[in-house]
């Protein structure tokens, strides 16, 4: 079985294909992506209108290397399957929109991916992982702790009350001003820095319910940053560093109580995954593999190309609907706010 995935609902133009393993997990035989990072640059975050323009300029080239990368023709695919969403309304209309016309046109089945569903479904074509396990998502727009089921069986045991992970990464680097995005530079600042040197706020630390909150803390180092301006290089990379020691204690109290939970109401927890750009910080990633190796997890952290947005892992969530008869009709629409445990199969079309 291969499926060409389609991903465009943020800042990233995407186009894959993957093919199922006889064994298990899957080859990604193309995976092209292409970052709009340098449009949206000067606005400090990504814009909308230039994003869903953007993606109209390269989807179809895209599209075309992959299959060409792929050495597969469309007539050769078994279906193809498009995010429609969660994300910026504009973008995923234009990957959505494609998708279903490759799908018409080829005759070849059309799947309507939740993104969130990528996400969580790729440590299963990277790692054949089995069911159930504990997903951490962070990125820059989401930031929750799902117990993953089984394919479209996700349940929410936590997420963030106001700001995402990487938003506070990103914020916390346009206020020392660092650039855009934030994550990879505040990480760089803060191994030059000393992390005991600002007292920041541990949000939600030891509370049962898994939930996060960054704003707080956002604002205890926006009042930091001012109360000690003008900003030494020093002061920056300790900004960082005292920063980043709060995200990553945070992190694993929360990721505590959300295994307490996953066992009380799911079972025994095996398997944790950590998914999303942020899942890229070195840090973030060691603290992580402390916990696990503590609490007898093994940790599953797929490849950075593979935790950032990308085609390859719509492909896969395309892969896993497939095989099981899941498809989707032409009139799925794009759904901007698209909770990934409302996925059941009512909510899958949009009726829920
Ligand atoms: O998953 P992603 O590529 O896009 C979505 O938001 O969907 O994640 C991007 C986010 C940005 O907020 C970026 O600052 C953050 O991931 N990020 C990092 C690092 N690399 C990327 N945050 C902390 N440390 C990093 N090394
Ligand atoms: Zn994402």
């Amino acid at each position: 079985m291969r499926i060409l995935g389609i991903e465009s609902t943020c800042d990233e133009t995407a186009a894959a294909v993957v093919e199922l393993r006889p064994e298990g997990g899957g080859n990604i035989l193309a995976n092209e992506v292409m970052s709009q990072i340098a449009e949206h640059a000067a606005y400090g975050g990504v814009v909308p209108e230039i994003a869903a323009r953007a993606h109209i300029d390269v989807l179809d080239r895209l599209i075309t290397r992959a299959l060409a990368h792929a050495k597969v023709s469309l007539a050769e695919l078994d279906g193809i399957a498009g995010a429609a969403g969660p994300g910026l309304i504009g973008g995923v209309l234009v990957g959505l929109t494609t998708a279903k016309a490759l799908a018409l046109a080829a005759h070849k089945p059309f799947i309507a991916i939740n993104h969130l569903e990528g996400h969580a479904l790729t440590a299963r074509l990277t790692d054949n992982l089995d069911f159930p396990y504990l997903l951490l998502l962070v990125s820059g727009g989401h930031t929750q702790l799902v117990a993953v089921k089984g394919v479209g069986d996700y349940q929410r045991i936590g997420s963030t009350v106001d700001d995402a992970v990487g938003e506070a990464f990103d914020k916390v680097a346009k206020m020392l001003g660092l650039g855009y995005p934030g994550g990879p530079l505040v990480e760089r600042e803060a191994l030059k820095g000393n992390a005991a040197r600002y007292d920041f706020p541990r949000p939600m630390l030891g509370r049962a319910k898994p939930d996060f909150s960054f704003s707080g803390l956002k604002t205890a180092v926006r009042l930091e940053a001012s109360r000690v301006s003008p900003l030494t290089g020093v002061e920056i990379a300790d900004l960082c560093a005292s920063f980043q020691a709060a995200v990553v204690d945070t992190l694993v109290d929360r990721l505590r109580a959300g295994l307490r939970v996953f066992i009380d109401q799911i079972g025994p927890c095996h398997s944790m995954v950590i998914a999303g750009g942020v899942a890229a910080n070195d840090a973030i990633r060691r603290a992580l593999t402390r916990f696990c190796g503590e609490s007898g997890l093994s940790l599953v952290v797929p490849p950075p190309s593979l935790c950032t947005d990308n085609g390859a892992m719509i492909a896969w969530a395309g892969i896993e609907r497939l095989r099981l008869g899941l498809t989707d009709d032409l009139t799925f629409p794009a759904r901007p706010r698209w909770p990934l445990d409302a996925n059941g199969e009512a909510a899958h079309h949009g009726k829920a």
